[in-house]
């Protein structure tokens, strides 16, 4: 037995291995289920007492030596294949992921550039803001509905402080530090206390236009929001304003756009009206340039909201908004636009 043992020690010694298929061959030879090694701790019950210590320390020496040897070829096989593929230096690297804007960002920023063009400036505000700012300055009677906990997210009450419900909290803001001739868009988050869903989010993002000067008329809106439409959505956009209601504009109305996937003819987008909203516009209440200290004889103005998302989902065909907080790298990654 001793002698068979040793005579396996020294085969397994002068093995030479050139790929991973000869060293598993090797593997399975000896360590294997039905393998040398384990043929001979199958035998070990042979074995006559006396030498049982002996036989036992060479079986075990003899399956260390082999494990050891398994180990030390593997990783000079794989050295040297890593130093192979190093060595062809035509290959590609690995792939760049470029980042790419979120489509939110592009879309504001198409608006952005499409009214700064017609010489509106931009202007910020707080997305904290209180009840002022967010409604009573913009003629909300004190029991208008969205005042009311469903809608809006109070942080104190008495005095309010809240997140604003809408961009237009900007415009009060605006008229606050300027006299007319103002003309500026307000892009930002709002908050609303919405229940989230493929239609609906408690945040969004809205852009607010205001303008006011002397002499502005309803013609003026509509001809700057035709000029809008066009430029986002195509040289052939048609627009249609519905008269509306809001508590700070008089006149009102919602503007709807041509349907871009069907021309206007019909289709499961436009639910077969050939028409689909996108934003809430009006002349400013005389009552609101009064509230911010502007002389409504002297000067009229024009209003007008539209969401983020909303843009972007007509562009983009875009079917669920929860996709534009989601952050999966699948969705983001298929808007490459250069804004
Ligand atoms: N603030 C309105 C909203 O959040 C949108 C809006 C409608 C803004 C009409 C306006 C406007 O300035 O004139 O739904």
């Amino acid at each position: 037995m001793l002698q068979n043992i040793d005579k396996i020690l020294e085969e397994a010694r002068q093995f030479k291995a050139g790929t991973r298929e000869e060293i598993e061959q090797f593997r399975i030879k000896y360590l294997g289920k039905k393998g040398v090694v384990t043929d001979l701790f199958q035998n070990f019950k042979s074995v006559p007492p006396d030498q049982k210590k002996e036989v036992g320390q060479r079986i075990n020496q003899l399956k260390q030596l082999i494990s050891e040897k398994i180990e030390i070829l593997t990783s000079a096989v794989s050295q040297e294949s890593d130093q192979q593929e190093l060595k062809d230096l035509t290959l590609p690297g690995p792939p760049l992921q470029p980042g790419a804007r979120h489509p939110i960002s592009i879309v504001r920023n198409q608006i952005i550039e499409i009214f700064t063009r017609l010489g509106f400036t931009i202007s910020e505000g707080p997305e904290i803001e209180d009840d002022w700012h967010v409604f009573s300055s913009l003629n909300f009677p004190p029991e208008h509905p969205a005042r009311d906990m469903q809608d809006t997210f109070f942080i104190e009450k008495d005095p309010d402080v809240l997140l604003r419900t809408h961009t237009s909290s900007v415009q009060v803001r605006v008229m606050e530090k300027e006299q007319p001739p103002i003309r500026t868009i307000s892009p930002g988050r709002v908050f609303r206390n919405e229940a989230i869903s493929a239609r609906a989010h408690c945040i969004f993002h809205q852009v607010e236009g205001l303008y006011i000067d002397e002499n502005v008329s309803f013609a003026d809106l509509k001809q700057t929001l035709l000029y809008f439409a066009r430029e986002m959505f195509g040289k052939e956009v048609e627009i249609r304003l519905r008269p509306s209601y809001f508590p700070f504009t008089e006149p009102s109305a919602e503007m709807d756009i041509s349907c871009q996937i069907c021309g206007g003819k019909g289709c499961n987008v436009c639910k077969y009206s050939g028409w689909l909203e996108i934003l809430g516009c009006g002349m400013v209440d005389p009552n609101v340039l009064e509230f911010n200290n502007i002389d409504s004889k002297k000067y009229t103005g024009f209003a007008f909201g539209m969401g983020i998302e909303r843009v972007a989902m007509l562009k983009y065909q875009v079917k669920d908004l929860r996709l534009y907080f989601e952050n999966d790298i699948r969705f983001l990654e298929q808007f490459k636009a250069a804004y």
